[in-house]
């Protein structure tokens, strides 16, 4: 193993990592991203079967991984999921608030329960990730990074309950940094633009096709999950012991040309 290889796998090493939604898609991008710079990581779902299958992925890259299985939606489960880990694999140094769920729906269409459904997983759901983090973030001085989107920030037609959750995601990401800055924890989120192979995606692709995703982007393709697990790691480590309070859009340049590329062919795609 050359010296390059060798602090790329211990750059993280000891050190303790909690993602929500890290069973699949972008989340478990990210857990394996920080299990191959050696740190231990738990990840969080609603499902214990897929987070068993995702522990395992992350073991097989070696690292030491604990599937606590817990919905967002519920703070004392989130509380008790951060105590398991901190009983298995110590204090947590960097969190991942990345469980988000989504699906197209025009506004006039979507119910009262449906909005509230997405706002509840991704935006209560990051606070209550959050609130059940502080201690440990307090005591090990650590990184909090929440999974914003585009959404965030620019209007993306039958998304409007992605968008309020994300923009609220955004919001409470600037709040925290302030608060908590003083207690050594930094807050960022990051945006990804599309990405290959995630569920996320392939729900929003059936709409709108694969090369409509890529055309919205100034690099032409999808991001693959490990361009998006890297900048995570690099938010939550020393390299960026100095940024709190942004948004980091990892997006190959969506935000360079706005959603109209996106909502033109919703528009087509409802039109028949
Ligand atoms: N269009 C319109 N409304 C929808 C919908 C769709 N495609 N899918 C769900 N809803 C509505 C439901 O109709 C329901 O509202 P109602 O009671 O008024 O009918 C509400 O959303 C809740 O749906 P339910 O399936 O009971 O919620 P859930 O908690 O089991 O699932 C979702 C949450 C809806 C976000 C589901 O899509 C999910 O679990 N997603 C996780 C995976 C995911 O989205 N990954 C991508 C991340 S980017």
């Amino acid at each position: 193993m050359d010296l390059t290889e060798h602090l790329q796998r211990h750059f993280m090493a000891g050190k303790t990592v909690f993602v929500t939604g890290g069973g699949s898609g972008i989340n478990l991008a990210i857990a394996s991203s920080f299990a191959r710079v050696g740190a231990d990581v738990a990840i969080c779902g609603r499902t214990a079967e897929k987070l068993e299958a995702a522990a395992a992925q992350l073991r097989a890259l070696g690292a030491r991984a604990l599937p606590v299985p817990a919905d967002v939606r519920d703070l004392d489960a989130m509380r008790a999921a951060f105590a398991r880990t901190r009983e298995e694999l110590g204090p947590v140094s960097a969190v991942v608030a990345g469980a988000a769920g989504n699906f197209l729906a025009p506004a006039e269409k979507l119910s009262s329960n449906g909005f509230r459904t997405v706002v509840d997983i991704d935006l209560q759901g990051a606070f209550h990730t959050a609130s059940a983090a502080f201690q440990d973030l307090k005591e090990t001085r650590g990184a909090l990074l929440f999974v914003s989107a585009g959404q965030s920030y620019m209007p993306f037609v039958q998304q409007a309950h992605v968008g309020a959750a994300k923009a609220g995601i955004d919001s409470l990401m600037r709040t925290l940094a302030l608060e908590w800055g003083g207690h050594g924890i930094r807050c960022n989120s990051i945006a990804p633009g599309p990405v290959e192979g995630t569920e996320g995606m392939e729900r929003l692709a059936e709409t709108v096709g694969h090369d409509t995703w890529a055309a919205t982007t100034a690099l032409g393709r999808y991001a693959t999950k490990e361009e998006i697990g890297a900048m995570a790691v690099v938010l939550c480590s020393p390299l960026a012991s100095y940024v709190t309070g942004v948004r980091l859009d990892v997006d190959g340049g969506t935000a360079l040309s706005g959603s109209g590329i996106f909502n033109a062919a919703v528009a087509r795609a409802a039109a028949g």
